[in-house]
């Protein structure tokens, strides 16, 4: 007999009509690759970063295929290669790590705050050495990384920054959103994130002059690309230097595009959604009501700093019984993920940077504890209230 499928979704997207119209409207243009919706998708999100802030410089947006490749591309367009080391963090998705190796350099992996899982600036600090030539923060869970004392760090120390900001586009810390502060931002349009094509990234920079190269090195290292050759007399193009093929294609922004007018209130109903799960969860599980077993501060559940843009709702299980937890949800049909186990733990990281267990203790604590609950607009109250009653009986059969 074929087990019953999820009760409990983990992720629903909510791509519709418009979404479809759109795609409709570019499936009956010249262009299905990087073309006009491209640009009119980097312009929209370059204004929605700088939403509020009134007569704001947006910074420039240039849409990838995805994080994974922005990450890259954003460190390549820096200059940062071999012999190069960037210090970043193990709580993070393999990318961040796969980009620093893929541009040649070394990723040197520090410990995380205990209550945020966000990367530690006093680590990074006490990590910096004559190799050092930038700073790889993840904005976890949709929380900033502590931008400002990042930026002072790299300022003292002639490093630069390339966020991680696949968790989303929406988030604000002391003023400080994505791409503010860093030399480069780079976001996700995953099939899980907040707001996708399936596929799909983008660069936020306000280093205006990194931006040619970055939609250079998106396109072969081309110096013109299709688009912008139509309808010229033809003119020879040139390969200047070694690139990608990493762009956002305008099908798939024809697919972000109507997404954008969503953004702020899909995040106050998840915004919601998690304070909701909050409360719920300590009426229904005693565990959470007390301390958190945890020596390092790590707690029961992630308080965001600032706005988050609550992409993943975290909670801390018990480090013995989070396996135990994970199979009783997946029993009761409801969907999870771990939001990560510290990278140093995975098979090809633990093989190729030497990075001991127990050398980074927050991040593995942290690793060893996470469960991802289901997050969305779509996710009803009492979705909510099957998920809250399946977690109060996990912990309780997990002793
Ligand atoms: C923290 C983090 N960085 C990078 C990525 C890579 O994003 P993409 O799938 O768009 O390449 C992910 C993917 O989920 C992620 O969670």
């Amino acid at each position: 007999m074929a087990a019953p499928g999820p009760v409990v979704e983990f992720y629903r997207h909510q791509l519709g009509e418009e979404e479809a119209a759109s795609f409709r409207r570019v499936l009956d243009s010249l262009f299905l690759a990087l073309g006009p919706e491209v640009a009119a998708f980097e312009h929209e999100m370059g204004a929605f970063l700088v939403r509020g802030r009134r007569g704001a410089e947006p910074p420039t947006v240039v849409g990838t295929s995805s994080c994974s490749m922005g990450l890259l591309i954003a460190l390549r367009a820096l200059d940062v290669g071999p012999g190069d080391e960037v210090i970043t963090t193990p709580m993070t998705f393999a990318s961040t790590a796969h980009a620093v190796l893929l541009a040649g350099a070394t990723p040197v992996l520090v410990d995380v705050e205990p209550a945020t899982g966000l990367i530690d600036p006093d680590c990074v600090r006490a990590a910096i050495g004559p190799r050092t030539r930038g700073i790889l923060p993840v904005h976890l869970y949709g929380q900033l990384a502590d931008m400002r004392a990042l930026r002072r760090i790299a300022d003292d120390r002639g490093l630069v920054i390339v966020e991680d900001s696949a968790h989303g586009v929406e988030m604000e810390r002391d003023g400080v959103r994505p791409g503010d502060l860093g030399d480069a931002a780079v976001f996700s349009f995953y099939a899980t994130k907040n707001i996708t094509c399936g596929d799909g990234g983008a660069i936020a920079t306000r280093r205006r002059e990194l931006s040619e190269r970055l939609r250079r090195l998106r396109n072969h290292g081309m110096s013109r690309a299709a688009t912008e050759r139509h309808g010229d007399p033809y003119r020879h193009w040139d390969i200047v230097e070694l690139g990608y093929k990493a762009n956002l294609t305008d099908l798939e922004a024809a697919l972000l595009r109507p997404q954008v007018a969503w953004i702020e209130s899909r995040r106050a109903r998840r915004e919601a959604l998690a304070r909701r799960y909050e409360a719920r969860l300590r009426e229904a599980v005693p565990a959470l009501r007390g301390p958190a077993p945890s020596e390092r501060g790590v707690p029961w559940l992630v308080e965001p700093r600032g706005t988050s843009s609550r992409n993943l709702f975290t909670l801390h299980a018990p480090a013995l019984r989070r396996d135990a937890i994970l199979a009783s949800l997946g029993a009761e049909g409801i969907g999870t993920a771990v939001n990560f186990r510290a990278i140093h733990r995975l098979a090809y990281f633990a093989a190729t940077l030497g990075v001991p267990r127990g050398a980074l203790p927050i991040a593995e604590e942290i690793g060893d504890r996470t469960i991802s609950l289901p997050l969305y607009p779509t996710l009803t109250e009492d979705e909510q209230d099957l998920v809250v009653a399946a977690v109060a009986r996990a912990f309780a059969d997990a002793g």
